[in-house]
């Protein structure tokens, strides 16, 4: 029996010229690198240019991925994308980036799910393939959290960045079974009596500002691990594998030591783990598409590989996503 798949076709990536180092930022608050280097693994972060917008740099990442997958702008008929930074209140980043590409049919919209953004794009657009109604799609994560970023406080400012990544997804017939190419299962998760622990402080019903990120990052921290690994274990039993058959990890770029602390209870291998937290910061929903394109781009992930996705934050919200590249 045929089964319909969200299969990927290609990926892709942008990241603004400007690197910010750690050393760099030692000059404006009181931190060192030692500090964020132990704590979190980043050493720098991009940051957009002045006038450099989200629908900039998502409209460069899904350029890339179309170009990586051969297919031309107009084949897309559903864009989804998922940030926290939109250019505007409304109307959706993702308008701007169709019309961008040109692309005058079908559907766009953003997705906010803030870190757990892209995984929850990712299930969204599996389940509207797989009824029927659209036929490729392209899922961005594109954040410019350097705006949203309070740069006199040392405990978020050093944690993140801006940057977006693309992919291309198409629904094809698929034999059924764990051996097929595409998505084979995403869940996703949340709890919102945690959502005071990470938020911006500021919205149009609220206060009619943008806002800053606030962030209690211990208790962020203290609830990740268990979490992650839980809506992995998820995926797992809803697809009969193990970490042992994971070919890839691709986990949101938070924090190294929880990427690695979830890798260590889930089993899987640190050479199978894709880390780019140290070079993009925390760059929220586009942490994974990012990561994603730079192991495709060195050749790591290949076609056919199990590829494992988690991400967390806030809400909180969490999620999982297996596929077969
Ligand atoms: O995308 C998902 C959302 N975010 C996350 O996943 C973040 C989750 N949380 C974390 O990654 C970690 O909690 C942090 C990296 C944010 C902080 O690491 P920590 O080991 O939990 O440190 P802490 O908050 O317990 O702070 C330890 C000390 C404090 O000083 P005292 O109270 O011990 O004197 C902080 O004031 O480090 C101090 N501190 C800093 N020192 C130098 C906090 N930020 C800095 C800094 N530089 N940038």
């Amino acid at each position: 029996m045929t089964h319909l798949r969200s299969v990927v076709l290609g990926c892709g990536s942008y990241l603004p010229a400007r690197i910010l180092s750690n050393d760099e930022l030692a000059k404006s608050v009181e931190t060192t690198d030692e500090w964020i280097v132990q704590r979190t693994g980043i050493r720098e972060r991009h940051i957009a240019a002045a006038g450099e917008l989200t629908s900039d740099l998502a409209l460069h990442a899904a350029r890339a991925a179309l170009v990586n997958a051969h297919v031309e702008a107009s084949s897309i008929d559903l864009i989804v994308l998922a940030t926290s930074t939109p250019d505007q209140t409304f109307p959706a980043t993702a308008v701007s980036v169709q019309a961008g590409l040109g692309i005058t049919h079908g559907a766009a919209f953003d997705l906010q799910a803030v870190c757990s953004g892209f995984v929850y794009a990712l299930s969204v657009v599996d389940a509207l393939l797989k009824s029927g109604g659209f036929k490729r799609a392209l899922v961005i994560g594109a954040e410019t959290f350097s705006r949203i970023l309070d740069w006199n406080d040392r405990t978020t400012c050093v944690l993140f960045g801006d940057g977006a990544g693309a992919l291309v997804l198409e629904v094809q017939p698929q034999p059924g079974t764990t051996a097929d190419r595409g998505i084979l299962t995403a869940h996703l998760r949340s709890d919102g009596r945690f959502k005071s622990k990470l938020y911006v402080d500021g919205g149009p019903s609220s206060t009619q500002t943008v806002g800053h990120l606030r962030m209690e990052g211990r208790d962020v921290f203290k609830h990740a691990i268990a979490m992650i690994t839980d809506v992995i274990d998820d995926a797992f039993k809803a697809t009969g594998t193990s970490a042992a058959d994971i070919d890839w990890f691709v986990p949101h770029q938070a924090n190294k030591r929880i990427i690695d602390g979830s890798a260590h209870k889930l089993g899987i291998a640190p050479d199978k783990v894709v880390i780019t937290v140290d070079r993009h910061g925390n760059t929220s929903a586009a942490s994974i598409p990012l990561a994603l394109a730079d192991a495709v781009a060195d050749r790591r992930i290949k076609r056919g590989n199990l590829i494992l996705l988690e991400a967390m934050g806030g809400g909180f919200t969490w999620g999982s996503a297996l596929l077969r590249w």
